[in-house]
């Protein structure tokens, strides 16, 4: 691996960039514009509508906010994360609202060039000030952040035990930042969270009338797949998404970008739909913006003007709550200074959510001395990376052929769901292959998760877990040794 030229490494990274001009290509159908404006607005009856709604001096408000990754060169997500604990906080809620699930080896990281500090944006101010450290590292669990929802404090294991102990005239804030797959987000620990499950936990917080409305901000590649066909609406939650369930979502003031971090950084420092909701709830004042208006003001700048760099921002479930001033959820602090008008700046470039980590390694392997052990290290792990890449396409590619035939294996992979219908009908199904997969070809890791929808798919055919088990052991041979492959964490289903 060692020998491996910097002008390989250069064709590869290329091919890297002119992935999301091919995004935009015509005949490439994984990309759609929602084909319904009004899906956006429609209004539904029978969802409690009063005005004592946006009274935002009655109920407590509470808020989760969780990053799922771990690693320096996912840093944004957990700069996410910080950057909203500040908002909260600034605009009046208590700490003891507030519930922080962060894996915490970013602020101490020897690659931070400033340690001790977290920033979400170039230049910006220290964001890890001050955030309360309920569940880090191993703690970071989905089995922790579901009891966290339901206040269940018996279930947790490890952590501060701050859970959201909420009444039926509260109000809840729900935000996530890291990677994510068709019907899967990503955690640093294993099993991920499964869309399937979340939703189950969110009707059993609803049946326990334990809020009166709950908002879930979600950053995540396909992070539409979460609610797609799958969030009833009468639960009194209102989703938005940075991306629909097809479609990458992305990281935002990267190495390389007119607008990217000081040069000593080498890693993104936020993403794309975060940084908007966020940079405009910075300034905005939350008493007099709604929901709505702020979700149209993030919708159009993370879309960047339909360059190719960009989601579509999508919103779920009771979509009148979006009438809601952003203070119901966020507080508002008569102290600050806000301003009234629309706060848009102009939009940033993007780097695909799931290429920051080649462009952490690609950028510190640049700008390490030539020989140095850094530039090797750097190096080595863009190669790994970059071989778990074609190790889990090529493996996933071969499955779907070996189940279906050369010629319509890639068809059924590629099948995309109807808007309005889930991705699979049988979860339990595609955790099952999900194992299978992984204990012949080793772990997804977060760019693995890409591959959700494929796995969906073959449950959808109807294929069995032994089907599924004879292909997984043809298509590999044995389990990769680098870091991604590895299953020391367990399955990620
Ligand atoms: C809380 O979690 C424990 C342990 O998982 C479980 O046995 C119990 O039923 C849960 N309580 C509620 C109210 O859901
Ligand atoms: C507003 O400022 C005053 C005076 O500094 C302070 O006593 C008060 O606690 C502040 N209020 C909030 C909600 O931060």
């Amino acid at each position: 691996m060692n020998c491996m030229s910097s002008s390989i490494i250069v064709l590869l990274l290329l091919g890297l960039y002119g992935s999301a001009a091919a995004r935009r290509d015509p005949t490439e159908d994984h990309l759609r514009l929602p084909s319904e404006a009004s899906r956006f607005f429609d209004r539904v009856s029978g969802v409690d509508d009063d005005d004592d709604d946006d009274d935002d001096t009655s109920g407590t408000k509470w808020a989760i906010l969780i990053a799922g990754s771990s690693g320096y060169w996912n840093y944004r997500h957990q700069a996410d994360i910080c950057h909203a604990y500040q908002i909260l906080k600034k605009d009046g809620l208590k700490d003891e609202n507030i519930i922080v699930f962060m894996y915490d080896d970013i602020a101490l990281n020897e690659e931070n060039p400033n340690p001790g500090v977290i920033i979400n944006r170039p230049y910006g101010s220290d964001v890890y000030k001050g955030v309360p450290k309920d569940y880090t590292g191993e703690d970071v669990t989905v089995g922790n952040f579901f009891a966290v929802i339901l206040g269940n404090r018996t279930a947790l294991t490890g952590g501060s035990g701050k859970v959201v102990d909420s009444g039926p005239n509260d109000h809840i804030f729900i935000y996530y930042s890291d990677h994510g797959g068709p019907g899967v987000l990503g955690m640093p620990t294993n099993p991920y969270i499964y869309a399937d499950d979340l939703i189950k936990v969110l009707k059993k917080k609803h049946a326990s009338g334990t809020y009166k409305s709950l908002v879930f901000y979600l950053e995540a590649c396909e992070s539409g797949s979460i609610f797609e066909g799958l969030l009833p609406k009468g639960l009194n939650i209102y989703a938005t998404t940075a991306s629909n369930a097809e479609e990458s979502s992305w990281g935002t003031y990267c190495p390389g970008e007119d607008d990217g971090p000081p040069p000593e950084y080498e890693t993104c420092l936020g993403d794309l739909y975060s940084v908007a909701w966020m940079e405009d709830s910075d300034i905005r004042n939350p008493r007099t913006e709604t929901l709505q208006q702020q979700y149209e003001l993030v919708k159009s700048r993370t879309a960047t003007g339909n360059s190719a760099y960009g989601s579509h921002v999508m919103q779920y479930g009771d979509t009148n709550l979006n009438s809601n001033h952003l203070s119901l959820y966020i507080g508002t602090n008569d102290n600050n200074t806000y301003v009234n008008e629309n706060s848009l700046r102009p939009s940033t470039k993007a780097i695909n959510q799931r290429d920051a980590d080649l462009v952490h390694f690609w950028d510190k392997f640049r700008k390490a001395p030539e020989g140095s052990p850094r530039k090797v290290e750097a190096q080595k792990h863009f190669v790994e990376a970059m071989s778990h890449r074609v190790h889990i396409d090529d493996s996933v590619k071969l499955i779907g052929k070996l189940l279906f035939g050369i010629e319509k294996g890639p068809m059924v992979l590629n099948i995309v769901r109807p808007v309005g219908q889930p991705l699979v009908d049988d979860w339990g199904c595609l955790k099952t292959l999900v194992r299978t997969f992984e204990t012949h070809c080793g772990s997804l890791s977060q760019y693995g998760m890409k591959h959700m929808r494929a796995f969906a798919n073959i449950c959808n055919a109807g294929i069995q877990k032994e089907q599924m088990d004879e292909a997984s052991a043809q298509a590999c041979f044995s389990i990769p040794s680098w870091p991604w492959s590895s299953l020391h964490k367990g399955f990620s289903a």
